[in-house]
């Protein structure tokens, strides 16, 4: 991913220290088995595998199990079952009705839900520990459920992922696998020949990090929950097509424009009698109005900024059922504060600001307060009062708020 000019970013602002959420750049934490993020991203980021003990001590599953089932349930909730019973891995998605899913007592399968950062503030309060990676990069917190002996088979990803054991045991067993061919005909993707080199109970509290390709097998001791926060990491090919597409919007919004008047011509153009023949002179004329495309940095950011801030397709905010008025919802906020709703991404850079998919300038007015909210995901009842002569500020607030992408109150 392109790098941003240090220089064009608004500076960080500080963090209050009672903020709860992410380590600090250089702040030790347990979470990283007392490094700091800077030095874990150093070392390990993308690098190589780190088992931290009791990464998150004394934790407990953010969801009950049945709190899980019942997401799984859900329509706009992702959730897959995998089930290796009488040694045959199988694979259905949900959602899952409470009867759909195997018995607790049954070995050998495993829930999946995607997203639980989006449904359940502890979920999401876990995920935010991680925020000392930009959100551009992250994805989401998948909390799995399985029974004794489940998993999803020995397999790698082609992301970072931390694998956090919140309830129960887990065996994890990893190696650098060069062979990573996968058994055929199988509704998941299981290494065909997995050579494990290191092995680890997890408990819970404990914390497993691989980057890319590490291939890895987690398998269940009794009952057990784990959570994998997830990072995206779009293939070029993803960001060419997406990129190009997004260029293609943006020169129908300029159509008016010159280079949309540059419309396929051929003047010269003699009478053929292979007329199935794609003439040579089309497509040199094609090549020199494609030669114009052309485009900078800032389209560049302006691309990734709303697609990177595009929710996922099955989500979907609540509106307030009886929404305050403006000035009812300023008076509110001046004694409450508000913060973005879980599901809200909100991205910024020195020009614009992006906010689920959409894009707009960042004024200078909004530099005062957009990018604090989008760092802290807050704006608390005093910081609102000190704002609060920025009537575009309530205006713009008034409006995400009706649309369900921010809420009342600055701690959920
Ligand atoms: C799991 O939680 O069961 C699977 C996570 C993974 O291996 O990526
Ligand atoms: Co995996």
């Amino acid at each position: 991913m392109p790098k941003r000019p240090q220089d064009a970013t608004p500076a960080p602002v500080p963090r209050q220290s009672d903020t709860p959420g992410a380590p600090l750049p250089d702040e030790v934490t347990p979470l990283l088995g007392n490094r700091t993020p800077r030095q874990f991203m150093r070392r390990y980021w993308q690098k190589k595998p780190l088992l931290i003990r009791q990464a998150v001590p004394g934790i407990s599953a953010p969801l009950a199990r049945d709190e899980l089932f019942e997401l799984a349930d859900l329509d706009d909730v992702e959730s897959r079952l995998i089930t290796h019973f009488r040694n045959t891995w199988n694979l259905e998605h949900g959602p899952f009705a409470p009867d759909e899913l195997p018995a607790v007592k049954k070995r050998e399968w495993t829930l999946l839900v995607q997203g639980a950062n989006l449904h359940d503030d502890r979920a999401h309060a876990l995920m935010n520990r991680f925020r000392f990676i930009p959100d551009a990069r992250l994805d989401d917190l998948m909390i799995s459920y399985a029974t004794d002996g489940g998993g999803v088979g020995p397999h790698f990803d082609s992301y970072d992922v931390f694998l956090l054991q919140i309830h129960g045991k887990r065996r994890w067993r990893i190696g650098v696998q060069r062979d990573l061919s996968l058994k055929p005909g199988l509704p998941l993707k299981v290494l065909q020949h997995f050579e494990p080199e290191e092995e680890w109970v997890l408990e819970p509290g404990d914390m497993l990090y691989l980057p890319p390709h590490i291939a890895h097998d987690g398998i269940a001791e009794g009952e057990c929950m784990t959570a994998s926060i997830g990072f995206r990491a779009p293939s070029a090919h993803e960001l060419t097509a997406q990129f190009l597409y997004h260029l293609a919007e943006r020169a129908d919004e300029h159509a008016e424009g010159a280079r949309a008047n540059t419309r396929y011509r051929d003047p010269t153009q003699e009478p053929v009698g292979n007329p199935g023949a794609l003439p040579a002179l089309l497509v040199e004329r094609v090549g020199a109005i494609l030669a114009n495309v052309n485009w900078n940095e800032k389209d560049v950011a302006g691309f990734l900024g709303t697609y990177l801030s595009e929710p996922k397709s099955n989500v979907v905010f609540d509106s307030p059922e009886r929404a305050l008025n403006e000035q009812k919802f300023a008076e509110r906020a001046k004694k409450t504060g508000i913060r973005l709703d879980r599901k809200t991404n909100l991205l910024y850079d020195a020009r614009s600001y992006f906010v689920n998919g959409e894009a707009a300038m960042l004024s200078s007015k909004l530099k005062k307060w957009l990018p604090e909210l989008a760092d802290t995901r807050r704006l608390e009842a005093k910081r609102f009062v000190t704002l609060t002569d920025e009537s575009s500020m309530t205006a713009l607030l008034h409006e995400w708020y009706r649309a369900g992408w921010i809420q009342m109150g600055a701690m959920a």
